[in-house]
């Protein structure tokens, strides 16, 4: 079944100034929505919003700044949104990193974990009541198939005694899945629902903040990994498609519902996690 029109819709995509992200983006505002992109660099951002909008047709496209390894950058963020988006019928929650060496935030926690899970959790619950009060509407978090190798060590989730970077980016994937159920769980009822997916492998910038040797092993890999486009199919399925109405706490690769891991099915730890989670953001545990 075809997306849904989206005209009169809101959506939010963060990492929007490459792969996954833009693509998403670009399909979102294809389908007619007004679409706000999240991104860090002023000069990525603006050229992806301009690329979208040419390819799209559609002028309502606009860019937000913000790096979402700051906690007080979020905030901020979040802040803009309440201000300046009356309603919002889609979060995707999409940006992420891969760092080969272990580096740290300006809250001093571990910038895989803070990026890829903890930026997701603080930005939804902060747009939260806007997103409820937009009902119906969902949200979407970019998880991986990576999340099957993924353990969250509660004595280390800052990975200083033991980083890898295979570690840290399963970790943080496991992460959004088990965010992703919780918050389904804590959403019940609201008609807002919350899915997670994995977009395929895909030929992005993923990993080239790490150097020669990541865009090398990019490009030979080329080939055989998914284009950005075809690695949005997903998350633009998951976030418009009539498919998947009333459907939360899934995981979804390839347009249909995919196994997770046990780890990740795991309510204990996602209860858990999302305790760590508020402590590590100064949320109050009743957020939702
Ligand atoms: N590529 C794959 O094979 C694959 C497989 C499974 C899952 N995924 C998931 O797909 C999603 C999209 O990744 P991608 O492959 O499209 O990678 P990508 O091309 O590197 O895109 C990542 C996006 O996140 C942004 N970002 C990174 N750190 C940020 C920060 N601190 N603040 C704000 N934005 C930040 C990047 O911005 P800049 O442009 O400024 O760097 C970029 O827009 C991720 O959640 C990833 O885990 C990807």
């Amino acid at each position: 079944m075809a997306e849904s029109s989206f005209e009169g819709r809101t959506c939010l995509v963060t990492g929007a100034s490459s792969g996954v992200g833009e693509q998403t983006a670009l399909g979102l505002a294809r389908l007619g929505a007004r679409v706000v992109i999240v991104c860090r660099s002023r000069e990525r951002g603006e050229r992806s919003r301009a690329a979208i909008v040419r390819a799209s047709g559609n002028p309502a496209v606009e860019l937000l700044l913000a790096d979402l390894s700051s906690q007080a950058a979020i905030r901020q963020l979040a802040k803009e949104i309440l201000a300046g988006v009356p309603a919002i019928h889609v979060l995707v929650n999409n940006a992420a990193v891969v760092n080969l060496r272990r580096a740290t935030t300006i809250d001093g926690l571990e910038a895989t974990f803070a990026v890829n899970h903890l930026a997701y959790f603080l930005l939804t619950n902060l747009l939260r009541e806007r997103i409820v009060a937009s009902a119906p509407a969902r949200i979407v978090n970019v998880a991986s198939d990576g999340h099957k190798f993924g353990r969250l060590d509660f004595d280390d989730l800052q990975l200083e005694r033991r980083y890898g970077w295979w570690r840290a980016y399963t970790a943080s994937k496991l992460a959004n899945v088990l965010f992703t159920v919780e918050l389904a769980r804590r959403l019940d009822g609201s008609r807002v629902t919350a899915n997670c997916l994995h977009p395929g492998a895909v030929a992005s910038r993923l990993g080239h903040n790490n150097g020669r040797f990541a865009k090398v092993a990019t490009a030979l890999l080329k080939p055989f990994f998914l284009s950005s486009a075809q690695g949005a199919e997903t998350s633009i399925w998951a976030a418009s498609s009539p498919e998947v109405e009333g459907l939360s706490g899934r995981y979804f690769e390839k347009r249909k519902e995919g196994p997770t891991s046990a780890a990740a099915r795991d309510e204990t730890t996602a209860k858990r996690l999302w305790q760590e989670s508020c402590r590590l953001t100064g949320l109050a545990d009743d957020s939702l």
